[in-house]
This record gives structure tokens, C-alpha cells and sequence, in this order.
């Protein structure tokens, strides 16, 4: 939601700035900017579209060379995606410049007061608001360290912004509250951004900046400060992946790669948490005691989108191994509705980014509670993480295509980690060897799992022109189907729906007519207390009013193939652990059926990869 980057070095400013946003574009597409300073002049360039409008138009028009400056991609939330919209805001006759990621909820009353003493605004932004503040603010003081902070101060709601003034060529000034800001520790050079991934082509040093605190960027180092000036103490971590795994390498999407790299991405999450004879350690736990996990009556999994149905895949695997309820709330709703939550709640926050604000939101309502919070999360630094008690981090490395494949596979594990390392800590060990050594296997299976597929092409092509899908699951099967709805209508923009196969007879039979294409997630056959005849006779009543169907199974499920269009099959492993299996195929198919609509996978309309507002 919006991605930042500020530089301040020997390096030509526009270059670094350009790069880091080309790997920031998926957190927002619709318009892009840059300002630098050049002998005193700030210099501006920003076009609604996507950052190659921006970069043709830097192209034809070049900017002087400059070593400082601050770039923004931007997802829209005050005011359409224009040129005029477009981030940087410049002020004060082109005195500062500034970018902002986030929403200024005391934005209308400050734009009065200001348009009362004279101050024209040219956009219709909340982020200009906080531009004109502080230029307003620089001309009665002429300082711009303390006009920044009195700015900080006066701004409510979710920010990060950034800073530059013509009159000091070698400081970039930030201010965080509510959405991510990062700052890259270079030899000689500096950088600000909305994450890691903004400058990790120039260092892996970072700082994850806190809770209501400034930035001074110099290109000889750096101060940090909270919003009433006083120093606070930075702890640097290293960034454990390089650039090189956030390109493309050689596919013709960040989509292909990372679904590809599912097998990887469930491997590298088991990695060193699980021996060869199944059993756990979780050395994150270290921020919850023995007695903390004791004391748990019950758990909410809380999350928003994809992160959300590996948490009702987690409920399936906590429940049944540690036996302690557990239920699933969207993030958004959770703490709008009184919820039960107090000492003896764990809540356990997933998010891929770590900065969803509806996910942070509520973790700090349930903390407010007395819950203790573990976090899932993918992102070093993260804010999630920050503010948890304990942390399980997902290994998927950088996901860089806005809708999630390769980090769901991984939460789904961490799901089963946190699972089997709850049933041992309670005792209750029956399952945990078997599920344990399992899930070993696992990795080795998402691989075969994406050999078997086979071509999909075909199938998209066929059926590109269809105008809605819908997705039956059962059990663990359910929160796989809404997931398969879910990622087709992110990418193919199709009208689809995941549904209980159990409700079909309920309601959305109504909806199946000739032509229909139902996918069906196929339970094993060989289960105990198996749902596979129960789902095949759902598929039978769905032939019946001569809808189509597509299914997901089991290898060896012979009996299905008479009865779909087309069958995936995926290895054989334990009902509960099959999601990380069946979920790969939805992921191709919505992928391909994208494509052969000439649609961009990486970044589908109107969506952005981090949702850093309310
Ligand atoms: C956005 C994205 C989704 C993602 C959700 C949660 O809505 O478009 O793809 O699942 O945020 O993101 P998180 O980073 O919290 O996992």
C-alpha cells in the first residue's frame, strides 16, 4: 500500500531510487514519482500508471544528476490516480518535497486552517496537506528539523513520510506511525523504505524503525529519534536474503517463480524446527513460557485474505492434535465485536507481510486484552513481529507477486509446526511422530505435486470466456476451495466462490446449471472416516444439471476420473496435511487462466500487496 524509498549518497539518486521502486511496485501500481535535489533545485517528476510511464517519461526528459532524493509507487486512497495525485508533493515554491504512504485522518481540518491563511492546494491528496504543513511551518521557522516534528505531531492517523528541503542537500527526514519504514545502512550512503526489499541490492544492513519515531538521514549516517526529539536506540538486523531472489530469473512472471518455488518455501519453514523422528522444537517460543502455553483455554487466529484460510487450515491441524479450541476471525471484524479475549487466549496473528494494519490492529487490541500474541509472518522487522510475544518465521523469501502462493504454502506448515510444538508442550503426543515425519515428506511432495500437473494451458484457454467458477471443499478440503476462489478472482477477475461441499444441497446447487465449472477437492479415499464417497456423490448431483467438473485428488482415486473433465492428481499423504498438496494446482490454474486473458498476474487491478490502512 504505497512503497517509499529515500537515498542519500555518491550514487546517482535517481538510479537507486528507480531500482527501489521497481522492487516496491507491488505494493501499489497506479501512479509514480521522484524528487531530487540538484544545486539547490528540487526536481520532480511523477505520472499516473504504472513506474514504466514514469521511467519513459525520465527517459525523454532526463533529471541533473543528484545524490539525494525520495521516490513513492502509490495505490490510491484520497483522490483518483492523476498525475496531479501522484506523490511527491512539493511546497512552498518547490521549497520541500514529500512522499506518504498511509492515510491522514485529521487531513480536512489542517486543510482549512491552511486555506485560511492563504495556503492554494493544487491536488486533492491528504498527503499534500502534510506538504504545505511543513513548508507552512519551515517559513515561520526557517528550521526544518523542528518544523518536521511539529508536523509529526499534528498528524493523526497512519504515516510514513518523507522529507526533503532545497535548503539542506544531505538530509532525508522520516516519521513513522502505523505504517512500515526501514532504513538500509550502506558504506558512505543511506536509505530509507517501505521494506528491505527497496535497497537490498545496495546492503543487507537494516534497522526496522519503531512506533512514533523520526528519521535523520545523512549520507554520513544516521539519528533516530521519538516525535518529542529525544534519541532512541536502534537494533540493526541483517537481511537474510539477496537481490537475486526477488527477480524474476528467467520466468515470465514472479507468479511462475514463486509458485515454483513452493516446494522450497515448505522445506526452508521445516528447516532445523523438525528431526528426522517428527519431533518439534520451536526455539521462537522463547517469548512464551511453558506455563504461558499451560495456561491457554483458547486460541483466535487472526489474519486478513490468503493468510486467513491458512489459519482455518491451522484450526483443523491445532485442534486435532493439542485438542484446544481454536477459532478464526478476519482481523477487520475481530475487534469490532466485543470478542472474548483475556490471559488464557493465544492469539495467533498470520500475515505474509507483517504490516497488514487491519492484522496489527487487532493484535494490539487482543494484547490491550491481556492475550499474549504469537505472530506468523514472512517479513523480517516487521511491525507484526515487533509487537508479538513470539514469532514463527515463515522462510518463503521475498514474495513479490501481489497475490500470495508460495508464502500460503509456508504458513500452512507453520500452521503444522505450531500445531504438533502445541500437542507436545501439552502432552499430548499420540499424533505428533506420525504428523512429524509427514510432514517431512512434504516438500518432496509439493515438487512431485507440480511435475504431475502437466500442461494447463489448454484448459485456460478453453475456458477463459467463462463468467464464473465455483469451489467445493470438505474439511481441510473448505478453506483450500475458498483459498482457489479467492486466487481466481485476484487474478482472472472471474466471479468465483468457495464453498463447504457439505452446503452445496444448502443453497448454491441453485447456482448449478448446464456449462457451470465446479472444482472439487477431492478428500482420500483411503481415510479413515472418509469423506471421499460423500464428496463424490456432491460431484454426481453437480453432472446431474450438467454442470462441468474439474477435480483435485488423490493419486490413485481412479474412481473420480469418471466423473470430471479433468482430474489433478497429487501425492498420497495424510488427510490433514494434504492442503499444502492441493492447493498447488489452483494456484497454476488461476495463474494460467490470467494469462491466456492477457492479464498481468504480478499485479492485478485495484489490489495492493500490503495493505497498510484500516
Ligand atoms: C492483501 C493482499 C492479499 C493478502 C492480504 C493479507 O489483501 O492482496 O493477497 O492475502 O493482503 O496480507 P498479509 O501480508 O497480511 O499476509
Amino acid at each position: 500500500m504505497c512503497g517509499i524509498v529515500g537515498y542519500v549518497g555518491p550514487k546517482s539518486a535517481l538510479d537507486v531510487l528507480l531500482g527501489g521502486l521497481r522492487r516496491l511496485e507491488y505494493r501499489g501500481y497506479d501512479s509514480a514519482g521522484v524528487s531530487v535535489i540538484s544545486e539547490g533545485e528540487i526536481l520532480t517528476r511523477k505520472k499516473a500508471g504504472k513506474l514504466s510511464v514514469l521511467t519513459e517519461e525520465l527517459e525523454s526528459s532526463p533529471l541533473s544528476e543528484a545524490s539525494i532524493g525520495i521516490g513513492h509507487t502509490r495505490w490510491a486512497t484520497h483522490g483518483a490516480p492523476t498525475d496531479g495525485n501522484a506523490h511527491p508533493h512539493t511546497a512552498g515554491d518547490q521549497q520541500i518535497s514529500l512522499i506518504h504512504n498511509g492515510i491522514i485522518e485529521n487531513f480536512s481540518e489542517i486543510k482549512k486552517e491552511l486555506e485560511a491563511a492563504g495556503v492554494e492546494f493544487e491536488s486533492e491528496t491528504d498527503t499534500e496537506v502534510a506538504a504545505q504543513l511543513l513548508a507552512y511551518e519551515y517559513s515561520k521557522t526557517n528550521d526544518f528539523e523542528k518544523s518536521f516534528l511539529s508536523v509529526a505531531n499534528r498528524l493523526q492517523g497512519a504515516f510514513t513520510i518523507l522529507a526533503i528541503n532545497r535548503d539542506d542537500p544531505d538530509l532525508v527526514l522520516a516519521a513513522r506511525r502505523n505504517s512500515p519504514l526501514v532504513i538500509g545502512i550502506g558504506e558512505g550512503e543511506n536509505f530509507l523504505g517501505s521494506d528491505v526489499a527497496a535497497f537490498v541490492d545496495h546492503t543487507k544492513k537494516a534497522i526496522s524503525v519503531g512506533q512514533d519515531q523520526i528519521v535523520k538521514l545523512r549520507q554520513s549516517g544516521f539519528e533516530l529519534m521519538n516525535f518529542a526529539g529525544e534519541e532512541v536506540q536502534a537494533e540493526t538486523f541483517e537481511v537474510n536474503w539477496d537481490a537475486s531472489a526477488a527477480s524474476k530469473g528467467g520466468w515470465d512472471s514472479f507468479m511462475a517463480k514463486e509458485i515454483s518455488e513452493e516446494p522450497q518455501a515448505v522445506g526452508d519453514t521445516l528447516m532445523g524446527r523438525l528431526g528426522a523422528d517428527g519431533d518439534v522444537e520451536l526455539t521462537e517460543f522463547a517469548g512464551l513460557s511453558i506455563a504461558d502455553i499451560a495456561g491457554i483455554n483458547r486460541i483466535i487466529i487472526t489474519a486478513c485474505g490468503t493468510a486467513a484460510y491458512a489459519g482455518e487450515v491451522a484450526k483443523y491441524a491445532i485442534e486435532q492434535l493439542a485438542r484446544i479450541p481454536v477459532s478464526v476471525e478476519l482481523a477487520h471484524e475481530l475487534r469490532y465485536r466485543d470478542p472474548v479475549i483475556d490471559e488464557n487466549t493465544l492469539v495467533v496473528a498470520i500475515s505474509q507481510s507483517g504490516e497488514t494494519m487491519d492484522t496489527l490492529m487487532a493484535v494490539r487490541y487482543a494484547t490491550e486484552r491481556g492475550a499474549k500474541v504469537l505472530s506468523i509472518c514472512n517479513t523480517q522487522g516487521a511491525t507484526l513481529a515487533r509487537e508479538s510475544n513470539a514469532t514463527i518465521y515463515t522462510h518463503a523469501g521475498p514474495e513479490v507477486a501481489v497475490a500470495s502462493t508460495k508464502a500460503f504454502s509456508a504458513q500452512i506448515t507453520a500452521g503444522y509446526l505450531l500445531a504438533l510444538f502445541l500437542a507436545k508442550a501439552l502432552g499430548k503426543t499420540d499424533q505428533v511422530a506420525k504428523v512429524g515425519k509427514e510432514l517431512l515428506t512434504l516438500p518432496r511432495k509439493v515438487k512431485k505435486t507440480l511435475e504431475m500437473i502437466g500442461d494447463v494451458k489448454a484448459l485456460a484457454e478453453e475456458l477463459k470466456s467463462t463468467e464464473s467458477v465455483l469451489f467445493l471443499g470438505r474439511n481441510v478440503g473448505f478453506p483450500i476451495a475458498m483459498e482457489g476462489a479467492l486466487k481466481l478472482k485476484e487474478l482472472s477477475y472471474i466471479h468465483a466462490e468457495g464453498f463447504a461441499a457439505g452446503e452445496l444441497k444448502h443453497g448454491p446447487i441453485a447456482l448449478v446449471e448446464a456449462g457451470q465449472v465446479v472444482i472439487v477437492i477431492v478428500p482420500s479415499p483411503s481415510a479413515e472416516e472418509s469423506l471421499h464417497a460423500k464428496v463424490l456423490a456432491n460431484i454426481q448431483e453437480i453432472n446431474a444439471r450438467g454442470a462441468e467438473v474439474i477435480a483435485i485428488a488423490e493419486s490413485g482415486d481412479v474412481e473420480v476420473a469418471n466423473y470430471a473433465k479433468r482430474v489433478f492428481y497429487t501425492p498420497k499423504t495424510l488427510p490433514l496435511l494434504s492442503p499444502v498438496l492441493s492447493v498447488v494446482p489452483l494456484h497454476i490454474f488461476s495463474m494460467e487462466l490470467a494469462k491466456a486473458k492477457g492479464l498481468d498476474v504480478d499485479q492485478p487491478r485495484n489490489l495492493a500487496k500490503s495493505v497498510t490502512v484500516e
